[in-house]
C-alpha cells in the first residue's frame, strides 16, 4: 500500500510568530481529515522547534528543507541530521530545484544528503524534474532518469518519498496537466526497485486543482509551496476529495 503524503514547503517564509499564527488557524481544520493521509510541514530551521512543540498530539509531522551529509564539522551555514532529529523532525526535502539552481546542489551532493538523512532516521523527500527547455526538447524522461540514477545510488527505497516537480510549474501558477503528471510519475515508478515508494506531484498545487491531481492513480500526494503558506488553502489541499 502506498502512503498518501501532503507536504507543505514553506521555503524562506514564516518567522516563529507567523508559524504559531498559522497553526492557530490551521489545526482546527484537520478535525475531519481522513486517516488515509499524512500531513507534513517543511518549515525553515528557525521555526522547527516552535512547530514541534505546538504539534503535540496533532497529526502533522515536521519536515526540514535541507540536511548536511556529515555528522558534524566545519560547514558554516549547514545543519546536521542529529540537530534536526532533536527538534522532532521526521522528513527532510533533498534536492529541491531551487537548491540545485541557486546553491550549487548537484546529483552527487543530493545522493550524499539522501543517505545521511536515512542514516539519521529521517525520511528524505527527493525532488526531481525538468526545466521548460528540457520539456520542449522532449528530454523530460531522460533528464529524470539521469537524476534518479545518480541520486539513488545506495539509497534505501523503503524510506524514501519522491516529488516530481517540473521546474516550469513551480511558483508559476502553470500546473502540469493532471494526466501528464500521472504519466511522468508512472515512468518514475518503473525506474524504482520498490513500487511502493510514495511519489508526490509538486508545482502550483492549489485548492482548485488538488482534487483532480489526487484522483490520478499514480499520484500519491503533493509537495506544496505557495498554497501551503495560507491556513485555509493548505487545509483545503490536505482535505482533498478525489474525484470519482
Ligand atoms: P509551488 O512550489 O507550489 O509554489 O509551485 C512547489 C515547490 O517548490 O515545492
Amino acid at each position: 500500500m502506498r502512503k498518501i503524503i501532503l507536504a507543505g514547503n514553506w521555503k524562506m517564509y514564516k518567522t516563529q510568530a507567523e508559524t504559531l499564527e498559522f497553526l492557530k488557524q490551521f489545526l482546527g481544520q484537520l478535525n475531519e481529515t481522513p486517516e488515509d493521509r499524512s500531513v507534513v510541514l517543511c518549515a525553515p530551521f528557525t521555526a522547527l522547534s516552535a512547530l514541534s512543540k505546538s504539534l503535540h498530539g496533532a497529526r502533522i509531522k515536521v519536515g526540514a528543507q535541507n540536511i548536511h551529509w556529515e555528522d558534524e564539522g566545519a560547514y558554516t551555514g549547514e545543519i546536521s541530521g542529529d540537530m534536526l532529529r532533536e527538534l522532532g523532525v521526521r522528513y527532510v526535502i533533498v534536492g529541491h530545484s531551487e537548491r540545485r539552481q541557486y546553491f550549487g546542489e548537484t546529483d552527487a551532493t543530493v545522493n550524499l544528503r539522501l543517505k545521511q538523512a536515512q542514516k539519521c532516521g529521517l525520511i528524505p523527500i527527493l525532488c526531481v524534474g525538468e526545466t521548460k527547455q528540457q520539456r520542449d526538447a522532449g528530454e523530460t524522461e531522460a533528464v529524470i532518469a539521469t537524476q534518479l540514477e545518480k541520486d539513488l545510488v545506495d539509497v534505501d527505497q523503503n524510506n524514501l518519498v519522491i516529488a516530481y516537480e517540473p521546474i516550469w510549474a513551480i511558483g508559476t501558477g502553470d500546473t502540469c496537466e493532471a494526466e501528464e503528471a500521472n504519466r511522468v510519475i508512472g515512468e518514475i515508478r518503473k525506474l524504482l526497485t520498490n513500487p511502493n515508494v510514495t511519489i508526490q506531484y509538486g508545482g502550483s498545487v492549489k485548492p482548485n486543482n488538488v482534487d483532480e491531481l489526487m484522483a490520478q492513480p499514480e499520484i500519491d500526494g503533493a509537495l506544496v509551496g505557495g498554497a501551503s503558506l495560507e491556513p485555509d488553502s493548505f487545509a483545503r489541499i490536505v482535505n482533498f476529495q478525489p474525484m470519482a
